[in-house]
């Protein structure tokens, strides 16, 4: 140790390099973590999770007041937007937050060192003009707004803007158009479709979120349409010309044809992230990145050069904070020599709109493709509690191996499904079949019954439909 200034040096304080570097420190390492934001916590924290949830949930209420479903429960209010309030209380989370991840440095004795990070050679890096040499280096400096070439983010301007400036909007937009139907696109769309903005998605492929459960995707569109956002799929954006206060957007048809123009008051570009990588000096340590410009590992989180690790966002697999935290988790326990795992089978990922849309496992496409299966799938609206609280769009979807009935993929959309796919998550880790959870005793009346009779439902025997 005499040589070195820690046992280990994070790049990054964002879930997976905070959480990274508290572990460490919890197994008596020396930590520390470089961090260049003025906060810690990470995109998550500063301009991610926390501040779109903020802004998700608060809209959630003011929606209801607006659309009548308040009034349908006997509450009459006509609602009256304060959006610097609305801000503030967004702004006060992020705070809040941030600030008591520097609590638990202190309390961890894990150091932070304020700047950004570079290697200068595989066990030292500099940061604000110092170098310190460190027997591990966990890179953890995530990820960045995948730019859209022709148009051209200036969030200053609040009329093209990526994720950071569309949760920080002065006024609600007349028309805001997203482009791209992921995750970022629905979430933030729903906030400013919910505080009165007319939205418009433009989406690239045949359909909105990639990667979900066929199913799942078309209903989704469906429930997003019925609340008033409006798609144009099989588009791509050509470019954007901002004149005065508003932006003119040429679109064409995926495949090709004749090009349309659409005009927004706030266009949002949210086509992706991409790994930060640039400007670490990875050369200087003999790390170099994928074709996807990621860094690559191996199942313990070590890259090809001995005392270098990687997590989150950087390294190949979902980019969700919750995934980046457990390898955080992992990675610092390998580095302590213990046996740190993940299991990436099962990662749950969520959708924080109005239902949520939640999944883990497979895909029912994805499990046709390995071999036979079985699907129980019940709806929302047969499930008591949804119904009273006057919830019916959505359902569970179990899917199951025909021979084993082992349980691969589980997949919802309700209000809480955020909530609801933990305990699939759980029930997949501990190797469940469909029976397991259709004849585990569930709370009466809860939204995840809904999953029990999913469950019953694989083996043809639901109750309640
Ligand atoms: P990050 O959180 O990106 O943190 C990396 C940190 O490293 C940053 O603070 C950066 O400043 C710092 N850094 C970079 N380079 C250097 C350097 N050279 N030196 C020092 N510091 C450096 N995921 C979810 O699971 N649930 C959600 O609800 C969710 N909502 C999101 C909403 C939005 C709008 C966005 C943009 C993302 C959301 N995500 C969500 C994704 C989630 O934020 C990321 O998956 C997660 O933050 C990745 O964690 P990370 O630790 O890998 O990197
Ligand atoms: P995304 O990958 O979820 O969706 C991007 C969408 O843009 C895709 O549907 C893609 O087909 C489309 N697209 C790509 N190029 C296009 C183009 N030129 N024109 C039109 N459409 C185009 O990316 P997004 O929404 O930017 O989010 C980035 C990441 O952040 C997500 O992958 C997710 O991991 C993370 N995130 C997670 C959240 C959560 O867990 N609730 C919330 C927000 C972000």
């Amino acid at each position: 140790m005499a040589d070195y200034d820690y046992d280990v040096l994070v790049i990054g304080s964002g879930p997976g390099g905070y959480v990274a570097a508290i572990r460490a420190a919890q197994l008596g390492l020396k930590t520390a973590c470089a961090e260049g934001r003025e906060t810690l916590g990470g995109t998550c924290l500063n301009v991610g999770c926390i501040p779109s949830k903020a802004m998700l949930h608060a809209s959630e209420y003011f929606d209801a007041a607006a659309n009548g479903a308040m009034a349908k429960m006997g509450i009459d209010v006509t609602p009256k937007l304060n959006l610097p309030a609305m801000h503030g209380q967004r702004i006060d989370a992020v705070k809040g937050l941030t600030g008591g991840i520097e609590f638990l440095f202190k309390k961890n004795k894990v150091d932070w060192l304020k700047g950004y990070a570079n290697f200068t050679s595989a066990d030292t890096v500099e940061v604000a003009g110092k170098a310190y040499r460190a027997k591990n280096i966990i890179i953890a400096t995530g990820s960045s707004v995948t730019p859209l070439p022709g148009v051209e983010v200036d969030n200053d301007k609040q009329v093209i803007v990526d994720s950071t400036g569309a949760l920080e909007l002065a006024k609600v937009p007349g028309h805001m158009v997203v482009i791209g139907g992921g995750v970022i696109g629905l979430e933030l769309g729903s906030v400013w479709r919910r505080l009165g903005a007319k939205v418009t998605c433009v989406e690239f492929l045949d359909q909105i979120l990639p990667g979900m459960d066929g199913d799942v995707r078309k209903e989704a569109n469906k429930i997003f349409k019925k609340q008033g956002i409006e798609f144009k799929l099989k588009t791509k954006v050509i470019k954007a010309e901002v004149k005065g206060k508003k932006a003119v957007l040429t679109l064409e048809p995926a495949a090709g044809g004749d090009a349309e123009t659409l005009e927004a008051d706030v266009v949002l570009v949210s086509i992706g992230r991409r790994p930060n990588t640039e400007g670490l000096g990875l050369d200087k340590a003999g790390l170099a990145v994928n074709q996807r410009g990621q860094i690559e590992t191996d199942h313990d989180f070590a890259t090809q050069v001995p005392g270098i690790w990687a997590i989150g966002d950087v390294i190949p697999g979902p980019m969700l904070a919750h995934k980046a935290e457990d390898e955080g988790i992992a990675c610092a326990e390998n580095i302590a020599g213990l046996t740190g795992i993940v299991n990436h089978d099962v990662i749950p990922s969520v959708v924080y709109t109005w239902p949520e849309i939640a999944g883990v496992g497979l895909t029912e496409e994805q499990a046709k493709e390995k071999g036979e299966v079985k699907v129980g799938k019940f709806p929302m609206l047969a499930n008591s509690r949804a119904k009273t609280n006057h919830e019916p769009d959505g359902f569970v979807k179990v899917i199951a191996d025909a021979k084993t009935d082992r349980v691969l993929g589980v997949w919802c959309i309700a209000s809480v499904a955020g909530t609801m796919i933990a305990q699939a998550a759980q029930a997949m880790e501990f190797g469940a079949t469909s029976e397991d959870i259709a004849y585990t005793c569930h709370a009466h009346p809860t939204h995840s019954e809904a999953i029990k009779e999913a469950a019953m439902a694989v083996t043809g025997k639901p109750i309640h439909i």
